[in-house]
């Protein structure tokens, strides 16, 4: 992912971030529209900020990626991007399966009807009771990422008279070529097992008790948005596979991860074909059942957080316009210095005359900023925006800092629309908390 300094070039405009976007269009009394629903009905009914996603985009990206892929790769919606029950719904509808990395997830998965044994837990510190409920389910594939995870699965699932469905995940020491923060294919990052030491754990998991290995995974990183990355980790893969067959292991699987990266700016991002392409370049004669687990692909260019503008401060070298929308709604401009598309939702106030200004929540962190430098019309309290992109790791990393409720999110299905999670309560923030008696009395 590039920072914000990253990039050339003049910052696209409003007009020109709208107009390379298909769902999104402006009508001249309406204001933005997403699928054909105005943004500002759902504004004005649920207030801001708020949480938009399209129903309609996530199902033809997912089709549009599943056609890549047919007779290729099966693919397992990384849940962490976002865990919605409408979005997991939707894609467990379409036939995915899901990539879970908790206990939780794994339950909401669950819940949205996602069949155990089309589901997939990652993670590198997976604890006793989740790899114990997850056996007990009878999940579909376990990747396990160290030797001391393989001994404490093997001794689970011999205790529980189970046989725990093993994949290895591999450290190929690939740069995914994205951001320090979302990189995890280098050998310093704590993902992974190290490739050299690999076929001697492979072996351990075809003798150890309680585990049946069904072949490797690979995760190199997140909003990868070129090919050579993809092709040198599985080219690796592809290696290894040989290798561990010709000493007479079976390996029947590879699990590729995630980390299409999609356009937040004006980058190339990877196309399907261009993913599909490289899986059968480096893996096409090996005879494995392949799986993808993509989460931001799916599910970023879905979604928008809505916002409106609480006031213009004055400043210099720019004024400050401040939202109600802050760093607890959309982290990752002030976590990873990602770039996200603001337009405004008024028609007229997109065509205006650009003057250059500084986005900004309300949190006491001066890393509360969602924009430096950025070309939008003039904007006034009350004036509202939508922050594109924020489909993928937006409403799941929100927080509450500051006592900020949870913001409302809404799904859009062609010209319908529906709440599909209220604005938090005031008194929901401090729900389950309770002073002590010792505290009640002193003073
Ligand atoms: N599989 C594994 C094992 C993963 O760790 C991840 C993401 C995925 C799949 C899905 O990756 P995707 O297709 O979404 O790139 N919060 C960061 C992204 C963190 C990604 C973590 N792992 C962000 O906002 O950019």
């Amino acid at each position: 992912m590039a920072a914000d300094n990253d990039f050339s070039g003049p910052d696209p405009t409003p007009a020109d971030l709208i107009a390379a976007r298909p769902p999104f269009s402006y009508h001249a009394m309406d204001g933005l529209l997403l699928e054909g629903v105005a943004l500002n009905a759902i504004a004005d009914s649920l207030g801001t900020p708020t949480w938009v996603y399209a129903a309609g985009v996530m199902r033809a990206r997912y089709r549009a990626l599943a056609a890549a892929l047919a007779g290729l790769a099966a693919i397992h919606y990384a849940v962490k991007a976002n865990d919605h029950l409408a979005v997991l719904r939707l894609f467990a509808s379409l036939g995915a399966g899901a990539d879970v990395v908790s206990g939780g997830e794994l339950a909401r998965a669950r819940r949205a009807g996602i069949a155990p044994g089309r589901i997939i837990f990652s993670g590198v510190g997976k604890t006793a009771a989740e790899l114990r409920c997850a056996l007990a389910a009878g999940i579909g594939q376990i990747n396990v990422e160290s030797a001391e995870e393989l001994a404490m699965l093997s001794a689970i699932a011999s205790d529980m008279g189970r046989e725990a469905p093993v994949v290895l995940r591999v450290n190929p020491d690939i740069d995914a070529k994205t951001h320090p923060k979302i990189t995890t294919g280098l050998r310093g990052n704590k993902f992974g097992i190290p490739f050299d030491a690999v076929p001697a754990l492979y072996a351990e998991a075809a003798r150890l008790p309680g585990l049946r290995p069904l072949g490797l995974a690979v995760h190199i990183g997140s909003q990868i948005t070129e090919a050579g990355p993809y092709r040198a980790a599985l080219t690796r893969l592809a290696g290894l596979v040989r290798d561990l067959r010709a000493t007479g292991l079976p390996v029947t699987r590879l699990d590729c991860g995630g980390g299409l990266g999609i356009a937040y700016r004006d980058e190339a991002a990877l196309a399907p074909a261009v993913l599909a392409g490289v899986l059968r370049a480096t893996l096409g004669g090996l005879d494995l059942d392949l799986v993808i687990e993509p989460g931001r692909w799916l599910v970023g260019p879905a979604g928008v957080l809505l916002a409106s503008v609480v006031l213009v401060k004055n400043a210099a070298p720019r004024p400050f316009v401040v939202l109600d929308a802050a760093m607890n709604d959309l982290l990752r401009p002030a976590l990873y210095e990602a770039w996200h598309g603001i337009v405004p939702l008024a028609a007229k106030d997109a065509k205006a005359p650009p003057i250059a200004v500084d986005i900004v929540g309300p949190v006491c962190e001066s890393g509360d900023s969602f924009a430096t430098d950025r070309p939008l019309p003039p904007l006034v309290p009350g004036s509202r925006v939508a922050i594109l992109e924020a489909g993928a790791y937006g409403a799941v990393m929100s927080s509450t800092y500051n006592a900020r409720p949870l913001a409302a999110a809404a799904m859009i299905d062609g010209a319908q629309w529906a709440v599909i999670r209220p604005r938090q309560r005031e008194d929901d923030l401090w729900r389950g908390e309770s002073v002590p008696p010792f505290i009640e009395a002193s003073g």
